[in-house]
């Protein structure tokens, strides 16, 4: 969590190989993201992390179903997995109803609900959000967030959130703050619902500690 221009979305990018760090390390799944060959990222990025956009980032020209199949199409699935994963994900986030829509032809919400969908149909490693409720309505963003958490719990895969919103942050297991690129703290939440509470998700508690030190030191001389 940080204000905007805390370097929340440079955090993310860097974690999703979107970004190469001038310094440090970025661990994937045991796989170091710094200086992978170009080929290679992008195999890892496709494979291993979703990522999920403030503004969605559809095709505008495919309808929900294609754009949630799309990963799998570029990465050639045979047709029968291609058509059981994109059905199983349109149910996952609660879109059986709307394959056929374009997104144009969907809300707010159904066009997230459809991009979170098209993150997961590969199955990644982490889940990555940068502001995923920043433009949405405080209803349907408590309704994405908690989907995000049901997925969360359900797949067991790991989720990094960016937000500059204190209650989205509060949905989350673990808050580390941002603020002018470096990180300034850390709270540990316990969700009080049965199940969940001291069992923070696979994964999560060792992701950012490890990578935003490594962009603060690097870059820790900009303003
Ligand atoms: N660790 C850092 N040190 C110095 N500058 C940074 C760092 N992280 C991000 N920046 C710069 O700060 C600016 C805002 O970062 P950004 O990630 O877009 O912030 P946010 O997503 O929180 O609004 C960008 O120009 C980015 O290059
Ligand atoms: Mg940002």
């Amino acid at each position: 969590m940080g204000q905007s221009g805390s370097g929340k979305s440079t955090l993310l990018n860097l974690i999703g190989g979107l970004d190469q760090p001038t310094g440090g390390s970025v661990r994937i799944d045991g796989i170091e993201l710094a200086g992978l060959p170009d080929d290679e990222l992008t195999r890892v990025r496709r494979e291993k992390i979703g990522f999920v956009f403030q503004f969605f980032n559809l095709l505008p020209t495919l309808s929900a179903y294609d754009n949630i199949a799309l990963p799998l199409r570029l990465q050639r699935k045979a047709g029968p997995l291609v058509r059981e994963r994109t059905l199983r994900h349109l149910g996952l986030v609660g879109l059986s109803g709307r394959a056929d829509h374009l997104p144009d032809e969907l809300s707010g919400g159904e066009c997230q609900r459809v991009a979170i969908a098209r993150a997961l149909v590969m199955d990644p490693v982490v889940l990555l959000a940068d502001e995923p409720t920043g433009n949405l309505d405080s209803k349907t963003g408590a309704e994405i967030l908690a989907l995000l958490q049901q997925i969360n719990r359900q797949t067991g895969s790991t989720l990094v959130m960016v937000t500059h919103d204190a209650a989205a942050a509060s949905s989350c297991d673990r808050i580390l703050r941002l603020r002018d690129g470096h990180l300034e703290g850390e709270e540990r939440q316990q969700r009080g619902e049965a199940g969940d509470a001291g069992e923070p998700s696979t994964g999560a508690g060792t992701l950012p500690r490890q990578i935003a030190p490594a962009g603060r030191r690097a870059r820790g001389s900009q303003p």
